[in-house]
């Protein structure tokens, strides 16, 4: 099984109602990269993060179809140190977001739109080995809670975040993100 991709029509939504031309978008949960390429389609710039190499794999390939037309090249890293220019750049970023973040947070990048899309609890195992099973809820929140905070500290004051769950952890994040945010 493989995980849910987002439909571009959806993310297009949100990009184009909550970011500008030129805006730099972080997907922290990439999975097969639908917020960069919509980002790419739309100009805007963006900066994705997956832990999965499968995911980073597909999202390459689907992202350099898109990168034929002349928008920001995009780089491949596994190291978030090596980031240079994110007027230049887009990146694709093989690793840990929370990780990650915390490396573009001291490189004093700041991003305009966060669209998180991150593992929902569901206890399955999907076929790109990604295991989307935490062993108690408390466990999931305590998990997710820093990198909310991550996103909150790379999030510009001017800025949106969008963080998608379902039924299962609903409640849960909504009161975490109370807390969290400003
Ligand atoms: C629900 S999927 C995202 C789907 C994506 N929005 C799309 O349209 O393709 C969640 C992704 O988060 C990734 N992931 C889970 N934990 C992560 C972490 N700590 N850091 C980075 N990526 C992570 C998983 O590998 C998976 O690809």
């Amino acid at each position: 099984m493989s995980f849910p991709q987002k439909p571009e029509k959806l993310l297009e939504r949100i990009v184009l109602a909550s970011s500008n031309p030129g805006d730099l978008v972080l997907d922290p949960f990439c999975g097969y990269g639908t917020t960069a390429a919509v980002c790419s389609k739309n100009d805007r710039r963006w900066i994705t993060i997956d832990l999965g190499p499968q995911q980073i794999e597909i999202s390459k390939r689907r992202l350099e179809k898109i990168n034929t037309i002349g928008l920001n090249p995009f780089k491949v890293l596994t190291d978030a140190n090596l980031v240079e220019d994110v007027t230049k750049y887009n990146y694709l970023i093989h690793g840990e977001c929370l990780d990650v973040m915390k490396i573009l947070i001291a490189k004093g990048i700041r991003v305009d739109l966060i669209y998180a899309d991150p593992p929902f609890n569901t206890g399955q195992r999907f076929d790109s080995g990604f295991v989307d099973k935490f062993p108690s809820i408390k466990d999931y929140m305590a998990w997710l809670r820093p990198r909310s905070e991550a996103m909150r500290d790379i999030l510009k004051d001017t800025g949106s975040l969008y963080h998608h769950c379902d039924y299962r952890t609903n409640a849960h994040v909504r009161l975490m993100l109370d807390e969290v945010l400003p």
